[in-house]
């Protein structure tokens, strides 16, 4: 496996493997299980997601230490505030039965984000929480939220495909030393994404297939990828993806892909911000 080195000095997996959409807690630990014994040691849940207690449940069971994972959550904006984020972390870690967490993340850019942060920042200097990062935030709001805290962001968690490739966001991330981290690299396999000519073409040179060149031309850029997938077979071609490189007129034909649109929705939509306050979630109150 490669990493990239956070300034603090950990080190985070360069690929990793998503549970979001796997809601049943005893598919997620086997799923989970699986995974671990394809070599996959990154793993990416949220509060939001139901699964916490399953991931937990499957890094304990495992004979892998602890320090060799990378265990990665997030918390869901119902629980923003400095108080409840508070109590929101200690309930993660007991429900995941982790003494820390690798990297712990504000899902989403709404709601008391300050607040928040400050729970976030005090959970990692106490050792709780060894990075500290968000997800889905624009560059005015990691401006924002750098500038007015102690500590910055180190990672943004955002969609990158070769549909939504993000571009902007991802300059601004890798200008300020912020990881930029892809959700839904295969944008879930919409518009096509598995039988596209153009990623079929370059898949075949290189004797890979398209999941594979996708993940490789994300890891080009710089960017951590978390791909999700129940079936064995896929976890074994998603993790390998070291072998081969993309050459810079490959890397070029991905970027004429993209369409500049989320394939999933318009986190700027006032009525995302509604629909996303409004889910029941939240592990506090
Ligand atoms: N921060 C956020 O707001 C946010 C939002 C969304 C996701 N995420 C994170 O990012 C992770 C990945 O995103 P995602 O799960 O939404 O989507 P994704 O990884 O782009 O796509 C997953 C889909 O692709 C299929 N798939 C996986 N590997 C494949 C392969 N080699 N060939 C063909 N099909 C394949 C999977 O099906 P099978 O399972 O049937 O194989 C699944 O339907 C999530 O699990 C989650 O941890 C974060």
């Amino acid at each position: 496996m490669e990493y990239f080195t956070f300034e603090n000095g950990v080190k985070i997996p360069k690929l990793g493997f998503g549970v979001f959409q796997i809601n049943d807690l005893k598919q997620t630990e086997e799923t989970v299980e699986k995974a671990i014994n394809k070599g996959y040691r990154l793993f990416d849940t949220a509060a939001a997601y139901g699964n916490e207690s399953a991931v937990g449940l499957a890094i304990n069971k495992s004979s892998i230490p602890r320090e060799d994972f990378f265990i990665t959550t997030k918390l869901w904006i119902q629980d923003y505030s400095y108080e409840n984020a508070k109590k929101a972390i200690d309930n993660t870690l007991q429900k995941m039965q982790l003494e820390y967490l690798d990297l712990y993340l504000l899902h989403q850019p709404y709601g008391d984000v300050f607040g928040a942060w400050r729970a976030l920042e005090e959970a990692h200097k106490n050792g709780k929480i060894r990075a500290i990062g968000v997800s889905n935030f624009e560059p005015f709001q990691l401006e924002n939220l750098s500038l007015f805290n102690d500590i910055k962001p180190m990672v943004n968690q955002i969609e990158i495909n070769p549909w939504e490739q993000n571009k902007k966001t991802v300059a601004y991330n890798q200008e300020n030393g912020i990881l930029s981290e892809a959700w839904a690299p295969f944008a879930e396999g919409k518009n096509n994404l598995f039988s596209n000519k153009s990623l079929q073409e370059i898949a075949d040179v290189h004797s890979k297939n398209v999941g594979q060149v996708v993940l490789r031309w994300l890891l080009q850029r710089d960017i951590i990828v978390i791909p999700k997938t129940i079936h064995e077979n896929r976890m074994i071609e998603n993790i390998n993806v070291f072998d081969f490189e993309l050459t810079d007129s490959e890397m070029a034909q991905i970027s004429d892909l993209d369409l500049k649109q989320s394939q999933f929705f318009d986190h700027q939509d006032p009525k995302a911000v509604q629909r996303l306050y409004n889910l029941p979630y939240s592990s506090v109150r």
